[in-house]
């Protein structure tokens, strides 16, 4: 979990202040980093600046002060375009292209690199597959065809198109039944131990963050209140802010982390 000394993080927020025009402070000096194999969830009430925190990673936004570095680059030195194109990106409302089909919106990714048409048909092919959708089936389907956890499903997939070292994803799951949420997890975390990336995920949903991720970070009003594994934070919550979080969901945390919690 920890990078050797010649990997740089896979992301680094150093001191990072956000004020938005007309807006509170939304990031009030954030520390934190994502190691280049491991999965950060980002966890905190509505209005914390998870979505902020984001953001600033894959350049729709600048930090006031303070500065976010990329595989051990700011982003200010960034090309914003190839920023982009180097990582998988998941919106909660996933943002597929309604006129495309399946397999197409799977492939985007590889159309912007310039790949041929067959290459980025055959990976799609395989993605689709990966995460659970049957290709024979799905792949000629416009988005409008599909359940709304199709449609996730379809967005994962785009997400780790073009073999990405590092995917952002904001409530990737969010708005499913309990069911699919749940399959969606186990799904998801089946295959980031299989492809070892850097993974930043943005949920509420303390239950779901330790199924999925390595460490978690809680943030409250653009501050980070504290980071560690589910574990730590079950045992040893900085405030009461981390504790309330967690005591709704004790009980499931304790069965998940048997002895270890
Ligand atoms: N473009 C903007 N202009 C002004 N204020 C903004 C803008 N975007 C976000 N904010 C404010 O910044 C704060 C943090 O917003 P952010 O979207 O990061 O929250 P969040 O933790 O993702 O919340 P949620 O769980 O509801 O998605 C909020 O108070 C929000 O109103
Ligand atoms: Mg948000």
């Amino acid at each position: 979990m920890i990078p050797n000394s010649h990997t740089p993080p896979a992301v680094a927020w150093h001191q990072v202040r956000k004020s938005y025009p007309d807006g509170p402070e939304a990031l009030r000096g954030v520390d934190l980093t994502v190691a280049p194999d491991e999965c950060l969830a980002i966890l905190g009430t509505s209005g914390s600046g998870k979505t902020t925190l984001l953001k600033l990673v894959n350049r729709l936004i600048d930090p006031t002060s303070g500065d976010v570095l990329v595989r051990g680059v700011s982003t200010r030195d960034w090309d914003p375009i190839a920023l982009r194109r180097s990582m998988g990106y998941v919106i909660q409302d996933v943002g597929l292209m309604p006129h495309m089909n399946v397999l197409k919106n799977v492939g985007l990714p590889l159309r912007l690199q310039g790949r041929p048409t067959q290459e980025r048909d055959a990976e799609a092919w395989e993605w689709l597959e990966l995460v659970g959708l049957e290709p024979d089936r799905f792949a000629p389907l416009r988005p409008h065809q599909l359940s709304g956890g199709q449609r996730q499903r379809v967005g994962v997939a785009r997400a780790l198109m073009g073999d990405p070292d590092l995917i952002l994803m904001d409530e990737p799951f969010g708005a499913l039944d309990p069911i699919t949420r749940r399959e969606l997890q186990d799904e998801f975390h089946r295959l980031r131990l299989r492809l070892r990336k850097a993974v930043v995920f943005v949920t509420h949903d303390i239950r779901e963050a330790c199924r999925v991720a390595d460490r978690l970070a809680i943030v409250d009003h653009g501050t980070l209140i504290q980071v560690g594994t589910p574990a730590d934070l079950l045992r040893r919550p900085a405030n009461a802010f981390v504790r309330n979080f967690f005591s709704d969901a004790q009980s499931v945390l304790e069965d998940m982390l048997g002895d270890s919690a």
